[in-house]
């Protein structure tokens, strides 16, 4: 087979995920290979495509590799994505899989926007490998990654491929109608990121209704207007200080003008499955502030041209990114149904949020994410010594072993429990047990009621 490994990653030769391709080269000597660094080499591709598509029409099989950025593919990546298929290659037919290395924070939304991208290009695609950075080094992680290999190869010589993941929708994009001016009772502001392109009319209606409707004061930051000199280098030169190497003043940007805000919109069209490849270039930049959740407590919401019901997967991806950074979602508003009505609704809640200084714990998406970030800045804390300060100041650092108390009292209940006359004997204990602190709590707002007090406007 002839592959061709695009490389996303901004190091190009140096990244961590391109070695196990190459290992995987090493390994299976019998197959020709060739690589595109597409993510160091972004600029000249974007110059002149033509190299890129000579490489890509000789390729029997692509291979995505690349580092998880920001829940998807680097920013350069998503570039090339848009490259590729504005330059009309036909792949219909061709064989698509990808190769990942990162800390598996939201890997599985990665893979599903590169397998959405390739199927868009009528790619067949094979499930991928998506090893932790580190894998590599283990004899597990290697044999893993050989097992890969080998059931690429025979998914390929038995036409094994993934399900189609797309869906198309069946709704036509509407623009907002203008809506009268709302009085701004509420003290505030809101900044609204929007990557807003001159001719789209539907996102610039739906950036003014929200505007209009917002009983917050608002300002627009159009991240097509501002200077971004290039996309994150992976070179992780924040870590210590939490200052970029691009001299574009992006971080003072993001700290000044973003993170003070009282609530954040972030407006964009739905292309290629993603936010796009601009916004995909802010969001990797943001990586000056590590893996802080800066923003937390401070309410977000989407305004989205396309239709969002249609993609499962951005739609996962916007519910975590702000459930990791501890952003209450005030809501998605699409343009595929009922567009005024969804962005008045957002408007509202924004309004509602700011004036409760309304949160909610956190889901899945976010206890697990934080997980992973909490364990691995603890581990690398030599070096990420700016998440490491704010993670020890903001206890972050929730290891179980620091519960003592549950443990202890669990090691008591097993006990217990093991004891064969006692369980006899235990009849309903146990629930009444669990549930009594539970029982306390409403106990105590009676009495708290009872006598004048209550819970209404105690914030
Ligand atoms: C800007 C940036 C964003 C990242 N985002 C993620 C992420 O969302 N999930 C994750 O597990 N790892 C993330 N990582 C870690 C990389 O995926 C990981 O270090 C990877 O192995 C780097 O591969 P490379 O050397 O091929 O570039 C991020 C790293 C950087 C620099």
């Amino acid at each position: 087979m002839k592959f061709l490994i695009l490389n996303g990653s901004p190091k190009g030769e140096y990244s961590i995920t391109l070695h196990t391709a190459m290992f995987l080269e090493k390994k299976f000597p019998g197959h020709e290979y060739e690589v595109l660094h597409v993510g160091k080499k972004i600029r000249a591709f974007e110059k002149d495509f033509s190299d890129a598509k000579k490489a890509i029409e000789r390729a029997q099989a692509i291979i995505f590799a690349y580092p998880v950025y920001t829940f998807i593919a680097t920013g350069q990546l998503h570039r090339f994505i848009e490259l590729m298929k504005a330059s009309g290659i036909d792949l219909s037919g061709k064989i698509a899989t990808q190769i990942t290395t990162s800390k598996h924070f939201y890997d599985i939304t990665a893979h599903n926007y590169i397998q959405e991208n390739c199927q868009d290009m009528g790619m067949r695609f094979v499930r991928g490998l998506s090893a932790d950075m580190e894998d590599l080094t283990t004899e597990k992680g290697r044999l893993e990654a050989e097992s890969y290999f080998k059931r690429l190869v025979f998914s390929i010589e038995n036409s094994i491929f993934e399900p189609n993941r797309l869906m198309k929708s069946q709704n036509t994009l509407k623009k907002a109608e203008p809506s009268k001016n709302a009085e701004k009772t509420i003290g505030g502001r809101v900044a609204i990121v929007a990557d807003l392109k001159e001719d789209d009319e539907i996102l610039e209606s739906m950036i003014n209704r929200l505007q209009s409707r917002l009983p917050v004061a608002s300002s627009v930051y159009n991240i097509r207007k501002i200077n971004i000199m290039g996309g994150c280098l992976g070179c992780f030169r924040c870590a210590a200080g939490g200052k970029c190497v691009y001299t574009d003043g992006f971080d003072r940007f993001l700290r000044e003008e973003i993170e003070t805000a009282d609530a954040i919109v972030y407006a964009f069209s739905i292309s290629d499955h993603s936010m796009g490849a601009r916004f995909k270039m802010f969001d990797d930049r943001r990586f000056c502030n590590g893996h802080r959740p800066v923003t937390e407590g401070t309410p977000i919401a989407f305004i989205v041209n396309g239709d969002v019901s249609c993609e499962p997967n951005l739609s996962m991806i916007l519910e975590a990114r702000s459930q990791v950074g501890g952003n209450a979602l005030s809501g998605i508003a699409d343009s595929a149904s009922d567009v005024n009505a969804q962005i008045d609704a957002v408007a509202d809640s924004i309004g509602f949020m700011i004036e409760n200084h309304y949160t909610e714990p956190q889901n899945f998406y976010g206890v697990g994410g934080m997980k992973i970030f909490r364990d691995l800045i603890f581990q690398m804390r030599g070096l990420m010594r700016a998440d490491h300060r704010y993670y020890k100041s903001h206890g972050k650092y929730d290891f179980p072993q620091k519960n003592r108390g549950t443990i202890i009292k669990m090691q008591l209940v097993g006990m217990l429990m093991n004891n064969k006359k006692i369980q006899a004997k235990m009849g309903n204990r146990l629930n009444e047990g669990m549930v009594a602190p539970y029982k306390k709590v409403l106990e105590n707002l009676k009495e708290s009621e009872e006598s004048g007090g209550g819970t209404e406007g105690k914030r």
